[in-house]
């Protein structure tokens, strides 16, 4: 993650608009592929044509060394599940998490584009008919955003994001992990600031203020149980954050410009 916040321009803004609706846009497509039968790898397959035939790159990919174009992660999986053929079973929750850019970027040997503007959005998906339970944690987690989302404007602070989603979300019974936050986006994925799910007296020390033209990502993980995570590790060495406890989780995220009144979604196309 670099260093020091940045302001974007207006240009910037402009295609950073662009890549929010995109990803928006494949999030919604491949929200709409969530079924029974269907592998994750088919939907992170769609996600990545879909994406690439629209103009931009699924920066995902290969970043961190991560194998796939999207994130998908099912149940207890947390966040950054790997696209396998594993197929969806009816009540199943899945969590699809992506990134798409724009613009100047190039890719390196590896396939990860370097450069260019992201967006970066997530949300999770109900595979046919699923628990009262899942479906109360899935608008739990949006819940979560909507209410860091209305502290989210310059003037503020960060942790008045943070302390909203955690007031929210715990308030439903649920918890916030802690090993994983939201960011700063823009020519990379991942920026300053930090922008935690919780607040505690480190998170609170020092919380960087919000200025217009800032761009981040609010993106509460919660868990319906235990905060606690533990981690699979895959063959490759890629780690999955699994609940400890086995329970659900879900995650939702959108990418927003600050600005002086409300922010802006950038991560959004009308669907
Ligand atoms: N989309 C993720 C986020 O919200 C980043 C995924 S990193 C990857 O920050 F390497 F797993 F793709
Ligand atoms: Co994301
Ligand atoms: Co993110």
């Amino acid at each position: 993650m670099s260093e020091r916040i940045t302001l974007k321009s207006p240009h910037q803004i402009e295609l950073m608009r662009q890549a929010g609706r995109l990803a928006a846009m494949a999030r919604a497509y491949g929200g709409s592929l969530v079924q029974p039968g269907i592998t994750t790898r088919e939907i992170d397959h769609e996600i990545g044509k879909f994406i690439k035939s629209h103009g931009g790159y699924p920066s995902c990919y290969h970043l961190y060394g991560f194998k796939g174009n999207a994130c998908i992660s099912v149940n207890d999986e947390i966040i950054h599940g790997v696209p396998s053929g594993r197929k969806l079973k009816e009540g199943d929750i899945v969590s699809i998490d992506l990134t798409a850019c724009v613009g100047d970027y190039r890719l390196d040997s590896q396939g990860v584009a370097v450069g260019g503007y992201h967006g970066d959005c997530c949300a999770t998906f109900p595979c046919g008919e699923i628990s009262e339970e899942a479906r109360r944690l899935i608008e739990g987690t949006e819940r979560a955003f909507w209410a860091g989302f209305r502290m989210a404007k310059a003037g503020n602070h960060v942790s008045d994001i943070s302390r909203a989603v955690q007031t929210s979300a715990e308030g439903d019974g649920y918890s916030l992990v802690r090993e994983y936050t939201g960011h700063g986006i823009g020519r990379s994925v991942h920026e300053a600031p930090e922008v935690p799910n919780y607040v505690s007296p480190r998170t609170l020390s020092g919380s960087p203020r919000l200025y217009k033209n800032m761009v981040i990502c609010v993106e509460p993980m919660v868990n319906a149980g235990s905060a606690r995570i533990r981690n699979r590790r895959m063959p490759d060495g890629w780690e999955v954050p699994m609940t400890a406890d086995g329970k659900l989780a879900a995650h939702y995220e959108n990418t927003i410009l600050i600005t002086e009144g409300e922010a802006e979604i950038l991560t959004r196309c009308g669907d």
